[in-house]
């Protein structure tokens, strides 16, 4: 038995040999490719454009040169974690944000060349009802949760644990969680987006991947 992370990094590695320019997601699966792209010595000569302050930050204390989105430089390949793979109106769709990390992450899968995202075998779903992450400006949060809660998504506001407060994004944004039924979230992802104030969700259609891989602790890989 091996952690699927370690089998799906393992994976990976030969599709970015000869890559040069990275972009990389958020999370502990996108945290094991680093480790193990370290390990080999993979993460030199190569640029990393990261999606988050805590990749930024595990991805540098490793010796990679990381620059964020904001450089502009377009990733060859992007390779993502994701919280959920389910079928919608038979399409595949991912759910993301599971971290508060979403927005950079689809700038950088809507903008980068080529687009992977990998996840255990455990994260493909049957449900007919999920939850989807928002990302929405803090002056618009208020209101945005009365409306979405009009229209019936019931809408609950992310909390840090304890006695945090709210979840504060890295782009200073916060996160409403709300429930969506599977067989619209693509359609869901395009009148979200109508509501002044929502800036993102973490509803991951077709048009932002190029393949979902999934992974097991046997080390058996299935693609789409
Ligand atoms: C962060 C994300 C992550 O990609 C997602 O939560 C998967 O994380 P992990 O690899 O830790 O399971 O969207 O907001």
């Amino acid at each position: 038995m091996t952690d699927p992370k370690e089998v799906l990094a393992h994976y990976i590695l030969p599709i970015l040999a000869n890559k040069r320019v990275i972009g990389l997601g958020t999370g502990k699966t996108v945290r094991k490719l680093v480790e193990v792209m370290a390990l080999q010595g993979s993460l030199q000569g190569r640029i990393l454009v990261t999606s988050s302050t805590d990749t930024d930050l595990l991805a540098s204390s490793k010796g990679a040169l990381v620059l964020s989105p904001f450089s502009g430089v377009i990733p060859e390949i992007y390779v993502d974690g994701f919280d959920f793979l389910v079928e919608s109106q038979g399409r595949k769709v991912l759910i993301k944000g599971g971290g508060a990390a979403l927005l950079r992450e689809k700038i950088l899968s809507f903008f980068s060349k080529e687009r992977i995202f990998i996840g255990e075998t455990s994260k493909f779903v049957s449900r007919r009802e999920i939850q989807v992450p928002v990302e929405v400006v803090p002056a618009g949060f208020s209101l945005i949760l009365v409306r979405l809660n009009e229209m019936g998504l019931k809408p609950v506001p992310r909390e840090g644990s304890g006695k945090m407060g709210p979840v504060v994004t890295d782009n200073g944004n916060l996160i409403l969680d709300i429930s969506v039924m599977v067989e619209d979230l693509c359609k869901w992802e395009r009148e979200l987006k109508t509501i002044p104030g929502v800036v993102e969700t973490g509803i991951f259609c077709e048009n932002l991947y190029d393949s979902i891989v999934i992974g097991d602790s046997e080390g058996r890989i299935q693609v789409f």
